[in-house]
């Protein structure tokens, strides 16, 4: 295994992430750990090797080290950015802080001499230097190597970007390996942990599920858990893993608000109640957000509405059920699908270090005001190992890379007032173009045309436009298809989907829901304009 110590970077867990994708089996945790916690867990004989991770902070303003008995456990560290100035300190060299901070792209020699950068470089100078294109983010730098270490790396601007003691195995980088934007990140990580540090690489997915459940299991004991299902990736894994791991000391409460798609409520409960056996309430409000939602048009007050009334009918689910069994212990937990991009959205890393950049409603509120505790087994995984976390525990394929859903569902696709009569229309438009972009395969790929694009859901316009249809007129509705490719969410391009694809979906949808006569495709891309149309 690999001990990686967090000094507090937002990017840690990426680390950690890299060196899972390596298939080797990792731990993050807190850099303040003592030298007596490090020889323990040393003690098996299992660590193969120590990442010091990067900090948002400069060695001149915090005094975090790595305990010094990481550097005499006899395996291979490497020190990442922070990582290496305090690697350099504690080891007799000198950091010194600089007014300029570098930031971003950079182009680092590297000395091919290493066994860490031996062979890997993204291109070479005239005079035959291997270069590196990386991501760097300090102001300190390294300006005296500790005895011992030889210069690895250097840029204009940081003439020691990278040291060595090759007797020792002790390596020191200044760039950030971790990040996609080093381009041969992955191929340095991985040279360190499976080839400088000898970890074996059989860390698989089956072996993630055995460490959580019985992580589950230790942490809640006896004690049950609660956990609001959506229907969505996280939510879901989340539900089948802890089942997995407690069985019916969960109970899940799936809250229907009447603005989700076609037979998703029923799908939910199949999947869930059907074959996993877990406990699962639905709640049916449908009719009490209709209520509450009537005449309201303004987006913003749609969602704060939609927001409070889920938030509303769950907790009044949670004390029914925290008052059913006064006997026993009752519901202690709530657990929530958080996974690690909402951790670092909102500033909850599990560093206490890293900085809060926005906060997230997944995170935090709900738990205080149940007086419950928080548990969050998906805190550590990225979107994708979510998925293969999720069909590792038997979740359908389908369901697990589903397209993202938004909370306030339907209620933010249907233009202004929602009204039961245009859920209905809408949620069967949708159906049909999901469908058809399920059995369309794209024959340069051979995928289908959901898996291909980012997102795609129809959108219901409130107009009324005339048509024609046999003998007579009609005087019908509007629906938008939407379907964009992304890679963040954060900007988005329109798919380039294939007229004949856009054909059957419309005549489908005119022909098969009647109250719609129109159908449009959204060629809007983000920004300036928004996936979602409110
Ligand atoms: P926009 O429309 O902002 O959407 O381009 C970006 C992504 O966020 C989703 N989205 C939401 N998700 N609650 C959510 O849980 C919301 O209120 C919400 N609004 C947008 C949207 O579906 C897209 O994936």
């Amino acid at each position: 295994k690999i001990l990686i110590l967090d000094f507090g970077s937002q990017v840690t867990q990426l680390i950690a992430r890299r060196v899972r994708e390596a298939h080797v089996y990792c731990e993050v945790h807190p850099c303040d750990v003592s030298s007596e916690w490090v020889r323990q867990y040393a003690a098996d004989g299992r660590l193969k090797g120590v990442i010091l991770s990067g900090s948002h902070a400069s060695v001149y303003e915090v005094d975090d080290r790595a305990p010094d008995a990481v550097f005499e456990l006899g395996v291979p560290v490497l020190g990442i950015c922070y990582g290496m100035q305090t690697m350099a300190q504690q080891l007799g060299g000198r950091v010194e802080g600089s007014p300029v901070r570098e930031f971003g792209y950079a182009e680092v020699r590297a000395r091919g001499h290493t066994a860490l950068l031996k062979d890997i470089a993204d291109f070479h100078t005239p005079e035959g230097y291997g270069m590196l294109k990386v991501w760097m983010s300090h102001g300190d730098k390294v300006v005296e190597l500790p005895p011992g270490f030889k210069l690895m790396a250097s840029t204009d601007s940081c003439p020691i970007a990278g040291m060595a003691d090759e007797t020792r195995r002790f390596y020191g980088v200044q760039f950030h390996p971790e990040v996609t934007h080093t381009v041969q990140g992955r191929a340095i990580l991985e040279r360190f942990v499976l080839e400088i540090c000898g970890a074996r690489p059989d860390w698989i997915m089956r072996d993630h599920i055995e460490e959580a459940v019985a992580a589950i299991r230790a942490q809640v004991g006896d004690e049950e858990v609660l956990l609001g299902l959506s229907g969505g990736v996280d939510s879901s894994v989340a539900a089948a893993l802890i089942h997995r791991a407690i069985g019916d000391q969960l109970t899940c409460v799936f809250v229907d608000h009447g603005l989700l798609r076609l037979h998703e409520g029923d799908m939910v409960m199949d999947m869930f109640a059907g074959k996993l056996h877990a406990r699962v309430i639905r709640v049916d409000a449908s009719d009490l957000f209709l209520r509450e939602l009537a005449g309201v048009t303004d987006p913003e007050r749609k969602r704060k509405i939609i927001g409070r009334l889920f938030v509303d009918v769950f907790k009044a689910e949670a004390e029914k059920l925290k008052a059913a069994r006064p006997g026993s212990k009752g519901i202690q937990w709530l657990a929530q699908g958080t996974i690690y991009p909402d951790v670092i959205e909102s500033g909850g890393a599990k560093s206490k270090k890293a900085v809060t950049i926005k906060s997230h409603h997944n995170v935090g509120g709900l738990p205080e005001q149940l007086g419950l505790k928080l548990l969050e087994p998906l805190r550590d995984l990225f979107k994708d190992e979510v998925r293969e976390l999720g069909v590792a525990l038997g979740l359908p394929h389908d369901m697990v890379y589903r397209h993202p859903f938004p909370g306030p569902g339907l209620g933010v696709r249907i233009l202004g007032e929602v009204k039961k009569e245009y859920a209905d229309l809408l949620r069967r438009a949708d159906a049909i173009f999901i469908e058809e972009l399920r059995s369309t395969i794209e024959p340069n790929s051979g995928k289908s045309w959901y898996d291909l694009v980012s997102q795609a859901f129809a959108v219901f316009l409130p107009v009324k436009s005339v048509g024609v249809m046999g003998d007579g007129r009609t005087y019908d509705y509007v629906v938008a298809l939407r379907a964009v490719q992304t890679s963040d969410f954060m900007t988005a391009d329109w798919a380039e989907l294939p007229y004949s694809l856009l054909k059957r979906v419309s005549s489908r949808i005119i022909n098969e829901v009647r109250g719609i006569n129109r159908v449009t495709y959204d060629v809007s891309s983000k920004p300036p304009a928004t996936i979602e149309w409110e």
